[in-house]
Order: structure tokens, then C-alpha cells, then sequence
């Protein structure tokens, strides 16, 4: 009787703490293998089809979850439509791209399994295409997050690191969100794919008399030159340039050989090798991933699973939203 006595206290506990992990409700490779056993291949293929139109639009994608999650968590915040919402705060206006690719996704992801995947999922898993498809490694990518009510504008402002930002700034950012220091450099790797616009490191390449005075101590000067052409004072500042001068398209560790060599683009960047508190903070580690590639894949990787565990929704929590841009009614 005593041992039964402890057998079902046993039990209960075992139940107990089952209960509790399904409603705690920590993301799965496996979410949607009953529900949506075909998704990962839909995405694909959508995925596919946008990067042979664009090849930049994998850099696109890989950014939008980035975004997404530092804002309200990965809930697909960022892909709500309004002029309140985030696509209209300042690190995304004129630069976030990529949405009607998710819509594309989203529609074919609804015709085969209606009503089940979430944007913030969808976003995650073609983050991970996005860089598979540009040369870089596959992850298996955790699901279950749902998609938020709301959009916040102020958070996106707050939240996201800017270009002229210094490295103890950002890496505060990533701390908020519970990312560390080797997040920060690992992440910033996503910088070997994409464009940005010359109004967004523009303050390099001049002697504006503002706070963002000329750094051409790091920047390499025929690059500058260059630059300057590409991006004449009072130009286009919507024009774009390759983040990675080295080979844009393509997912490899020339982003930090770069910065190693002062060719990177963004001032931020940048910062992470040659700026004073990188020599007690990130240089070493850039100087590693540049030395060792797969190095810096594994930590990639690694980071990214970090990033796409912040704050999901789960379990009742928002809602399957039926078009990406705007909440169920
Ligand atoms: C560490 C701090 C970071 C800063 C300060 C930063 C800043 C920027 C800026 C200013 C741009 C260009 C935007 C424009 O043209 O207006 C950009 C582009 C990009 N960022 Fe970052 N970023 C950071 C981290 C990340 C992370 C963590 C990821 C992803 C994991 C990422 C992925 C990208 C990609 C792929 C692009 C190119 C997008 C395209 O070509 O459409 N960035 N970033
Ligand atoms: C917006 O983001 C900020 C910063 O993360 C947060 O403090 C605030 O609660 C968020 N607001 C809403 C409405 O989600
Ligand atoms: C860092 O953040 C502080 C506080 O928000 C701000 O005053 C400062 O200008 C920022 N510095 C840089 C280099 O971004
Ligand atoms: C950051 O977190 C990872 C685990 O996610 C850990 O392996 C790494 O050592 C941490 N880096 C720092 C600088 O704390
Ligand atoms: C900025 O001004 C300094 C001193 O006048 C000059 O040496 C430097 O070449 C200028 N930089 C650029 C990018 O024009
Ligand atoms: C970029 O283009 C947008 C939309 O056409 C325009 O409103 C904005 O002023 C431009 N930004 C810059 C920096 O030229
Ligand atoms: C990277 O390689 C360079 C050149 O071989 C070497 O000088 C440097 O010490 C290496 N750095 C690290 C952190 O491995």
C-alpha cells in the first residue's frame, strides 16, 4: 500500500510537471508534422522562386525576422500594415523589404493547410531558407510561435540597433532581448548578404560639421573614394551598395574578413573590430570568425536559434493570423 501510495504521488508529480512544460509551451522542430506536414517544402519553394527573381530578397527575409523579433518578440509584429505601425518606424521605413514575398508565402502556405501557420513562423523558417539558399548552413528551425495583436511603433524605434551606433549601444539592445555579446558578432554576419542605402553610412564619407563626423581612421580610404562616388553629397540616399563588397550574394565569413581589412560598410560594423571597446569586447572574436568560417557558422547558427526564442507566443496567446498584414477580426 505504501509503495502504491508513492507510485500514483509519483505519477502525479510526472503528470504535473508534463502539464506544466505544455503550457510553459517551448517552441518544436516537429510543431506542425500532423498539422502541416508538407510546410517546410511550400516555404521552400516560394523561397526559391523570390530569390531567382531577386537575389537580394534572401538577405530581405533573413532581415525581417531579425526585426521582427526584437520588437514584441517574434510575433510577426512587423508585418502589420498601418502608419502607426513598425514598417513606418525609422529603421524600417524605405528599408524593410520583402513583404509581399511573405504574403506569396503565406497564400501558399494557406492553400495546402488553412488556418494553422503562423506569420511569425513563416518568417523564421524563411530566414533559415533565405540563408541556406544564399550558400550558408541549415538549422532546424523551432515552431509554434503565434502572431501578436498589435504592432509597436515606439518599440521599433528603441529596440533596433542603428548604423552609428556604438558597440557597447547595441549590445545593450541585445541583452534586452536576452542575447549576449557573442550574439552580437555572430549576428552581425548576417551582414555578408544584403545592401544598404547610402543614406545610412553617408556620415563616413563626408566632413559634415554634425556629431557624426567623418571616420576615415576606419574606413579603408579607396573604399571611401569609392564611396563617395557611388554616394555623392546631397544624392540619391535611397541608392543601395553590397554590405559586403566581397561577394554580396553568397553566405561566407567575408563580412569579418572585411572588417578586419576596414572595409566594412556601416560605421557599426565597423566599430566591432576597430573602435576602442572592441579591443576588450568583440575583436577578438571577429578576428576568429574571419580565421575560421566554420567557426562562425556554428555560432551563427546557434544565435539564430537564440534570437527566434525570444518572447514567441504560445499556447492561447495571440492568434493564426489569416493575412499577415493585419489581425483577424
Ligand atoms: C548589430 C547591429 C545591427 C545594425 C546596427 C544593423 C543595421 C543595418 C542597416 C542600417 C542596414 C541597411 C538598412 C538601409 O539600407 O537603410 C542593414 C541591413 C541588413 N541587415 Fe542589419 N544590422 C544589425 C544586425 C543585423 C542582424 C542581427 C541581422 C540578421 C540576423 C541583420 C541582417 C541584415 C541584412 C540581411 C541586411 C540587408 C537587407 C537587404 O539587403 O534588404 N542585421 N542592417
Ligand atoms: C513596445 O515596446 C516597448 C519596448 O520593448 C515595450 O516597453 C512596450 O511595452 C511595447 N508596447 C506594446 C504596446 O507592446
Ligand atoms: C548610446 O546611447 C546613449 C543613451 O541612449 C546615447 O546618449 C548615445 O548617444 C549613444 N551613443 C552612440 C555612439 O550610439
Ligand atoms: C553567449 O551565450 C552562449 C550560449 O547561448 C554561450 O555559449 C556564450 O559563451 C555566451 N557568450 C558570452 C560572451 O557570454
Ligand atoms: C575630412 O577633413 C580632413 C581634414 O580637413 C581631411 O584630411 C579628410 O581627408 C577629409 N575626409 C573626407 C572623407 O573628405
Ligand atoms: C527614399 O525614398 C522615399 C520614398 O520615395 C522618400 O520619401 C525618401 O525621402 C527617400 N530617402 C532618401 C534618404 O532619399
Ligand atoms: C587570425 O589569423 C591571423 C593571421 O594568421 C593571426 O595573426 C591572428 O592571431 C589570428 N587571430 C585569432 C584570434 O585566431
Amino acid at each position: 500500500m505504501k509503495n502504491l501510495n508513492c507510485n500514483s504521488g509519483f505519477v502525479w508529480l510526472m503528470t504535473m510537471s508534463i502539464l506544466f512544460l505544455i503550457a510553459r509551451s517551448q517552441l518544436t522542430e516537429d510543431f506542425y508534422s500532423t498539422s502541416c506536414p508538407n510546410l517546410r517544402n511550400i516555404v521552400l519553394k516560394q523561397v526559391l522562386n523570390a530569390i531567382k527573381t531577386e537575389t537580394r530578397m534572401a538577405a530581405s527575409l533573413l532581415r525581417l525576422h531579425f526585426h521582427d523579433c526584437f520588437v514584441n518578440g517574434c510575433d510577426a509584429s512587423i508585418l502589420l500594415d498601418g502608419n502607426d505601425g513598425e514598417k513606418f518606424a525609422f529603421p524600417n521605413i524605405n528599408s524593410a523589404r520583402g513583404f509581399e514575398v511573405v504574403d506569396a508565402i503565406k497564400t501558399a502556405v494557406e492553400s495546402s493547410c488553412s488556418g494553422v501557420v503562423s506569420c511569425a513562423d513563416i518568417l523564421a523558417i524563411a530566414a533559415q531558407d533565405s540563408v541556406l539558399l544564399s550558400g550558408g548552413p541549415s538549422w532546424k528551425v523551432l515552431l509554434g510561435r503565434r502572431d501578436g495583436l498589435v504592432a509597436n511603433q515606439s518599440g521599433a524605434n528603441t529596440n533596433l540597433p542603428g548604423p552609428t551606433e556604438s558597440v557597447a549601444n547595441i549590445t545593450a539592445k541585445f541583452l534586452a532581448v536576452g542575447l549576449n555579446l557573442t550574439d552580437v558578432v555572430s549576428l552581425s554576419g548576417a551582414h555578408t548578404i544584403g545592401s544598404a542605402r547610402c543614406a545610412v553610412f553617408s556620415n563616413r564619407l563626408f566632413n559634415f560639421s554634425g556629431t557624426n563626423g567623418p571616420d576615415e581612421t576606419l574606413l579603408d580610404q579607396a573604399m571611401v573614394s569609392d564611396l563617395q562616388a557611388q554616394c555623392p553629397a546631397n544624392g540619391d540616399g535611397n541608392k543601395t551598395t553590397a554590405l559586403d563588397r566581397n561577394s554580396v550574394d553568397l553566405f561566407d565569413n567575408h563580412y569579418f574578413q572585411n572588417l578586419v581589412n576596414g572595409k566594412g560598410l556601416l560605421e557599426s560594423d565597423q566599430f566591432l573590430y576597430s573602435s576602442d571597446e572592441a579591443v576588450s569586447t568583440t575583436r577578438t572574436l571577429v578576428e576568429i570568425y574571419s580565421n575560421d568560417s566554420r567557426i562562425f557558422v556554428n555560432d551563427f547558427v546557434r544565435s539564430m536559434i537564440k534570437m527566434g526564442n525570444t518572447n514567441p507566443l504560445t499556447g492561447e496567446s495571440g492568434e493564426i493570423r489569416k493575412n499577415c498584414r493585419v489581425v483577424n477580426s
